[in-house]
């Protein structure tokens, strides 16, 4: 989501982001190279000695062709020159080839080889045959293309799969500010409201689906804001403007203006960037802090996509859609001394944003981030030293913009190690013992990040792999509340009962009560394809009088679910379950099936009507848990053709079906929720909010993996010392 304004301040942003990284990437290794530099700070032999190593080792984005790069995996993504042949494919494709006005292209991905042509590969074998998978959209017609990179044919063909239609371009955006932009009508408006037509900043918002009135051509709602006096303009809404305009005609259809009276909320106080900060910290700014690894970092990349990392090894990439797809994660098992698969496939599959006011300007703000904008299109390049921390490794995203042309979207993905101080396992013995016993080992952690900046919101996503074998998937959301404009400047003026959708976060501005639910993917292949979903459920026991001073005790009902229905899960506090997903053909030494299991957090439901049109379409969020059988046609959450679909194509349709999934290859769907009732501190801008769960193994390895572990000492880490006077 652009204005016309801050898209193009956005470009200037992203080009001085570049600049900055190429300023910063050689003084940074100019500081590796001669420590003279951070003297004060950096006084360990140590740590000079590590440097030709650390230089060597450090896994920093090398200054990757993208032009000329080449596929090394079955699941690279596509390159710059594969983009360039599809396009020149499609470009003598009849139906596609003289069309005018063009087809506009919204996403092409790899279309990735079968499950088992990729089990099979090994490194060395020659790469299967490279498809991609095309969504395009052409006289007002979605067209699914699967074009065949060896033959330079398209080898599948099909149009409108199902009610929707692909994500926004960015000409779609830009297309439709413009015509709002250019209106008299609004421009009147506007102007009637006290705001200059030079201090505008407009959003296209996605609208959804409300019933047939809106079949038949793609429809975006735009909304304007003052971005007189900050850089903020989102806490400055045109309150009651909302202009219905036709995506592809260019056409508004409907202008709706019910603000009247309210007034632009005050600029003061609403800018957070540092140098807008007039007042200087009142207590003492933290000293500068940072992880030292003196040795570097202990990943390496392999091929661009491959990640190694103590026991863990997957393959990684960037989508346009997902932002980050985490494929092949395996871990070794020293005890059987070999990589054991345990995840094929993970990714955040959908975004479910439902705000709670049904009044005009607002009922249809009801978004999917992911199937309606982008999760890597929306992701910006991360910040060096702020998003990540040193020694973090950067990845690019290749994406397609609608003229089919690649272009990168760079450093929108970070992997950096990660100690925080925490405790991977530990144990002491009291004197009372005679034993002096004091075993402890630090935790240290590698975390994949990725940054989605969709409009006002920012969504942080990670994925965190542990020694101990848990993968813990975060989000974080931070960026601005979306906010709503009133008359009302203090809650002593709003009559009791009345009700204002929110929380007054500062004079003139609710805080829109919200909810977040991020839809996660997880192909779960534990040691083979084959695999079981187990609810473990505990249940009270009374025991029989006389058998035991205890009235009550719990115990562990085994459930394995037979069908997909068995396997809808509504999580549930005063009746619960841990949910495995396991191996049945594989035994453990002492016979527990191998396997994971999902954990919850995040647990936040929809309380919305089933039958609410937006529930509909994300009718994924109806349970927190999903086991469905892998099919590779269904992996997006709201459908293939999320944008104003109807909810004909989503999760609990396929789920309905109820089709058999014990020992067979399945995939979990897990969703994190969040309720968000605003308050005054997350005004101008919010302090990152986090949920995540996890996946753990059970029953997976023998014992504790990391036994071996090494506990640290001091000679191991340098002696970093600040500056007596610097
Ligand atoms: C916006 O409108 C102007 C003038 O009407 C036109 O020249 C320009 O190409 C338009 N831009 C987009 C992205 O549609
Ligand atoms: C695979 O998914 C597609 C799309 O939902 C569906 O049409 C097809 O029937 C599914 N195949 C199986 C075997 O379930």
């Amino acid at each position: 989501m652009e204005t016309i304004p801050s898209f193009r301040f956005f470009l200037l942003l992203l080009f001085g982001l570049i600049i900055l990284f190429l300023v910063l990437y050689p003084l940074e290794n100019f500081e590796l190279l001669d420590c003279s530099v951070y003297k004060p700070w950096c006084i360990s032999k140590n740590r000079i000695q590590a440097k030709s190593n650390l230089f060597s080792q450090t896994p920093r984005t090398k200054s990757i062709d993208h032009l000329t790069e080449s596929p090394h995996h079955p699941l690279d993504p596509l390159t710059f020159q594969e983009i360039n042949l599809v396009r020149a494919i499609l470009s003598s494709y009849p139906p596609f080839a003289s069309s005018s006005p063009s087809p506009s292209i919204h996403y092409v991905a790899l279309d990735e080889p079968d499950k088992s042509i990729v089990l099979r590969w090994k490194k060395g074998d020659p790469l299967p045959p490279r498809k991609a998978t095309v969504v395009a959209l052409l006289n007002g017609q979605s067209h699914i293309l699967t074009v065949c990179l060896e033959s330079n044919q398209v080898a599948g063909h099909v149009t409108n799969p199902a009610s929707g239609y692909p994500s926004l371009t960015v000409d779609d955006m830009a297309g439709v500010l413009n015509v709002t932009l250019a209106n008299r009508e609004v421009g009147r408006i506007i102007t009637a409201r006290g705001v200059d037509l030079s201090n505008v900043a407009c959003i296209p918002l996605s609208t959804g689906w409300y019933g047939a009135s809106e079949d038949g051509r793609r429809v975006l709602k735009v909304q304007c804001f003052s971005s007189h006096g900050t850089a903020n303009f989102y806490m400055r809404p045109i309150e009651g403007l909302t202009v219905t305009v036709d995506v592809d005609a260019r056409e508004i259809i409907h202008i709706s203006n019910t603000g009247q009276g309210i007034p632009i909320p005050q600029a003061a106080g609403t800018d957070y960037r540092y140098q807008a900060q007039k007042k200087k910290p009142l207590h003492q700014q933290l000293n500068p802090i940072s992880m030292e690894q003196p040795r570097g970092p202990s990943f390496s990349v392999e091929d661009g996509h491959i990640i190694k990392w103590a026991n863990w090894e997957f393959h990684l990439k960037a989508d346009q859609r997902a932002g980050v797809i985490v494929s092949r994660a395996m871990v070794w098992d020293s005890d059987r001394e070999r990589l054991r698969s345990v995840m094929y496939k993970g990714f955040s599959s959908e975004l479910f944003v439902p705000y709670m006011d049904p009044s005009d300007g607002w009922y249809f703000k009801t978004y999917m981030d992911a199937g309606e904008y982008g999760m890597g299109f929306t992701a910006m390049p991360l910040v060096p030293l702020n998003d990540c921390p040193r020694q973090s490794h950067y990845m690019d995203g290749v994406f397609v913009g609608p003229d089919g042309n690649p272009y990168v979207q760079s450093n929108m993905v970070c992997v950096f190690e990660r100690y925080s101080g925490d405790i991977a396992w530990r144990h002491s013995e009291s004197p009372i013992t005679g034993m002096e016993i004091r075993e402890s080992r630090p935790k240290v952690t590698l975390v994949v990040r990725m940054a989605a900046s969709v409009g006002n919101y920012d969504y942080i996503i990670d994925w965190e792999f542990q020694t101990d074998g848990l993968i813990r998937i975060k989000v974080a959301l931070s960026g601005m509340l979306m906010v709503k404009a009133t008359a009302y400047q203090n809650l002593n003026q709003v009559a009791e009962q009345e009700y204002i959708a929110g929380t007054l976060v500062s004079e003139n501005l609710i805080g829109v009560v919200h909810d977040h639910y991020v839809t996660f993917y997880l192909d779960m292949d534990i040691d083979g394809p084959d695999n079981s979903f187990v609810k473990m459920n505990l249940v009270k026991e009374e025991t029989t009088p006389g058998e035991s001073p205890r009235k009550s005790y719990l115990k562990v009902k085994r459930h394995v679910s037979k069908t997909e229905k068995d396997a809808q899960i509504k999580l549930k506090l005063y009746d619960p379950s841990e949910f495995h997903v396991v191996n049945p053909s594989r035994p453990s030494r002492v016979g527990n099936p191998v396997g994971y299991k999902i954990v919850p957090g995040g647990t936040a439901a929809s309380l919305l009507d089933l039958d609410d049109p937006p529930q509909k379409r994300s009718a994924f969020t109806n349970n927190q848990i999903w086991v469905t059988p892998y099919n590779r046609s269904e992996q997006w959450a709201s459908g293939l053709l999320a944008y104003q679909s109807k909810g004909d194509d989503t999760l609990a349709v396929w789920s309905a079906r109820n089709r058999p999934i014990e020992d067979r290859d399945i995939v979990v769907w897990y969703t994190l929720g969040f309720h968000h009732i605003p308050c005054q501190e997350d005004f101008p801008i919010m302090p990152t909010v986090s949920s995540s769960f996890d996946l753990k193994p059970v029953n997976f390895f023998e014992r504790n993996p990391i036994l071996q572990a090494q506990p640290r000492f001091p000679k191991d880490l340098p002696v970093c010392r600040a500056a007596d006077s610097a």
